[in-house]
Formats: C-alpha cells, sequence, structure tokens
C-alpha cells in the first residue's frame, strides 16, 4: 500500500489496546468491518453478532439506550434523532398486529395530536379521544370491541400539568388485551418508571430532561420486553429516524445528572408555584404540588415521594396575548424558550407554542387560557428565579 490514493483511504485504522474507556467514545462509523465472511453473515443476521451497519446498531447510541433502558427498568431501548421520531416509532409498534385501534389522551403535546389525527386519516386508525383523568371512560373506550388495539397518554400533561391515574389506566389496558405507549418526557424515570406498572412502552423526548441541557434534540423508547425493543429497532431501522453518535454521546452525558437536576428542578417549581399562588396578578396556578390542586393526592401517590414534577403553568388575570407577550418579554433570568427540561428556567406561551395547532375553541376547552403561562422550572437559586417573576408581573 504504497500508492498515497490507497494509503490515504486505508491509513490510521484504530488501535486497540487493552482497558475500558471510562466514558462511551464517539464512534461515528457508518460500517463495521469483519475479519471474515461467516462472522459478517452472523452479524447480519442478529446485532448481538457483531455490528454491520450504523442504522440496525451503533455501540455511543447502545451506551445511551442501555442507560435508559436501566433507568426505566426495561427490557432494551432504541434511540432516535427526537421525541417525535420516538414516538412516531412507539405507535407503530404498538398498533402492529393489533386492531387499528387507539385510545388515545385530548391532554396530548400538539405535534403528537397532529400525528395522530394524521395517522388516522392516512390509515384507518380509529382514534377515540378521552379524557384521560377520567379512568372510567378511558376503561369504557379499551374495553368497546374490537379488543386490543393501544393507549397513548402522558402521565403529566403538557402544559397544564394534569395527572392521570397511571398504575389504573394500565391495568385496564392490559385487562382489554391493548398496548400501551406512555410518553413520559414530563416525569422522567426518577418521578415514574411507567413500565414496571404494566406499559409495553415508554417514549421521551431525550431534548428536555434526559439530555437536560438545552444542547441535544433527541428521543428514546425503552421496551418492557425483548421483543418489544427488537421490535422497536427494527421500526427504527426502516424509518431511519436514528441519534447520530455526537448527540447519543450529549444524551448520555446529561443522562449522568438527571437524579439531581430533576431533584433540584422539582424543588424549585413548587417553590415559584407557592409563590405564584399568592400573588394578586395571578388568576390560577396549574400545579400537582399545591394542595389545593385537584390531582395533589393522585401525584403523591403515584410519583416519587416529594416530587410532582417540574412544569407548572399560571394564569395571569384578566390577560390576553398582549399582556402575556408583555409579561414575557420583562422577564431578565428566565428565558423565553419553547422547550422545556433544560437546566435553565425556560417559560413559553402554550397557545402559539406548544399548542399553536389547536384552534382558540380546543384551547379553551381544554383550559388553556389567553393569560396562560408555562414555565419549566431550572436549577437557579430560587430568589433570583422569584425576583424575576415578581419584577415581570409588577
Ligand atoms: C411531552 C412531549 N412529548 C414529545 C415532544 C417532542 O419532542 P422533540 O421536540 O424532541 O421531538 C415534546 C416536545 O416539546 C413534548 O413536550
Amino acid at each position: 500500500m504504497t500508492n498515497p490514493h490507497t494509503t490515504a483511504v486505508h491509513a490510521g485504522q484504530a488501535v486497540t489496546r487493552p482497558g475500558q474507556p471510562s466514558n462511551p467514545p464517539i464512534v461515528t462509523a457508518s460500517g463495521w468491518s469483519h475479519a471474515d465472511m461467516e462472522t459478517l453473515d452472523a452479524a447480519l443476521g442478529s446485532v448481538e453478532a457483531g455490528y454491520v451497519y450504523s442504522r440496525n446498531a451503533a455501540p455511543t447510541q447502545e451506551a445511551f439506550e442501555n442507560a435508559m433502558t436501566a433507568l426505566e427498568r426495561g427490557a432494551g431501548a432504541a434511540s432516535f434523532s427526537s421525541g417525535m421520531a420516538a414516538l412516531n416509532a412507539a405507535l407503530h409498534c404498538a398498533l402492529d398486529g393489533q386492531p387499528r385501534k387507539l385510545v388515545a389522551a385530548t391532554e396530548l403535546y400538539g405535534a403528537t395530536q397532529t400525528l395522530v389525527k394524521q395517522m388516522a386519516a392516512q390509515s384507518a386508525l380509529d382514534v377515540r379521544w378521552v379524557d384521560i383523568r377520567d379512568t372510567e371512560v378511558v376503561a369504557e373506550a379499551l374495553h368497546t370491541p374490537p379488543a386490543g388495539g393501544a393507549l397513548l397518554f402522558e402521565v403529566v400533561s403538557n402544559p397544564l400539568s394534569r395527572v392521570a391515574d397511571a398504575r389504573a389506566l394500565l391495568e385496564h389496558a392490559r385487562a382489554a388485551g391493548a398496548a400501551s405507549v406512555i410518553d413520559s418526557t414530563f416525569t422522567t424515570p426518577y418521578l415514574i418508571q411507567p413500565l414496571t406498572l404494566g406499559a409495553s412502552l415508554v417514549a421521551h423526548s431525550a431534548t428536555k430532561y434526559i439530555g437536560g441541557h438545552g444542547d441535544v434534540l433527541a428521543g428514546v423508547v425503552v421496551a418492557a420486553t425483548d421483543e418489544g425493543a427488537l421490535a422497536v429497532r427494527k421500526t427504527r431501522q426502516l424509518l431511519g429516524s436514528n441519534l447520530s453518535p455526537f448527540d447519543a454521546y450529549l444524551a448520555l452525558r446529561g443522562l449522568r445528572t438527571l437524579p439531581l437536576r430533576v431533584r433540584e428542578q422539582n424543588r424549585n417549581a413548587l417553590g415559584l408555584a407557592r409563590w405564584l399562588d399568592q400573588h394578586p396578578r395571578v388568576a390560577h396556578v396549574h400545579y400537582p404540588g399545591l394542595p389545593s390542586n385537584p390531582d395533589h393526592a393522585l401525584a403523591a401517590a403515584l410519583l416519587r415521594p416529594g416530587c410532582f414534577g417540574a412544569m407548572l403553568a399560571f394564569d395571569i388575570e384578566d390577560a390576553g396575548r398582549a399582556e402575556a407577550f408583555a409579561f414575557l418579554e420583562r422577564l431578565q433570568v428566565i428565558q423565553r424558550i419553547a422547550s422545556l427540561g433544560d437546566v435553565a428556567t425556560l417559560a413559553s406561551y402554550p397557545a402559539h407554542a406548544s399548542h399553536r395547532a389547536l384552534t382558540p375553541e380546543q384551547r379553551h376547552a381544554l383550559g388553556i387560557g389567553d393569560g396562560c403561562i408555562r414555565l419549566s422550572a431550572g436549577i437557579e437559586d430560587l430568589d433570583d428565579l422569584i425576583g424575576d417573576l415578581a419584577q415581570a408581573l409588577a
């Protein structure tokens, strides 16, 4: 190999010395070579036998997937290029081999609602929209023929932090022979592990608390069974919505401090909710950590003791879009960013962000008013956050 054209292509192959790195290497290879064709053939037949092509499986992504599997106490996971890609694959798998029936919460992240509506329009999917807090109604929808299908909900809803009785709902789904997909983005495995309550698949926008630093777009699905995990990976292989190794590295690096961050964010959210609750310009605070909240007892029974989530919303008294925008523009510490789960506290206006796709009537029916502000509590000093809200509300 003395010709520079050939040398340039082949020189500098990885040196492998014994030893385990303390962090997973970022492996950017899209393909893997094998010493002989039989080994390659085995790897092409089963990922357990080796890596072949990075759309099938890749080591940096697997390090992140294994960590998520352990945190969710599942059987296996697949990472995705975004939370929406993860939800798309999870729904596809949950409905595979089932009658085309989906019982879905009316209070879902806006894009998830749109995705479900599109699936319904394109593929004769019978969607039964339900108030997920009405367990009787959900049970009836699940048990009404055809048997089976799938159930989709978020444990804590966006943006009003309403709590679904996940334990009871999952029991009904199981009894009705339906698969279940939980979007646990708001709750994270630190607050609840839905697979241990009987969910089939748990999906996350890892862009949020899992990554945690506002620097990565990622998603992940964790399955309760080996077959479920295999099905999600196979679906991803066809959809091609894989996470890049760089982003998998960031997601895993973020995940290392998930419990610390989420614990602090939950504390700050409770502090902010209590402060807002006594403010004369605030008409209502939506946060299950407040004893006056109708979901308080359920949240206390379902989530990690002392934790009620780090998302809250509040209505500014008699405010419309103009007043809400003016309030948001006065914020100096809290950032106006239509995302959540960051170390920084973020404020957004659900009517023009997460729930933009809904008509004003649909938003009002869900209780999302024109003066509604959503907060994602970060890890800053609570007094600094309260000071910022105080000056912006003044
Ligand atoms: C609850 C929930 N699920 C899913 C998503 C979609 O995630 P991503 O933006 O990573 O695609 C979001 C995004 O805000 C979300 O809030």
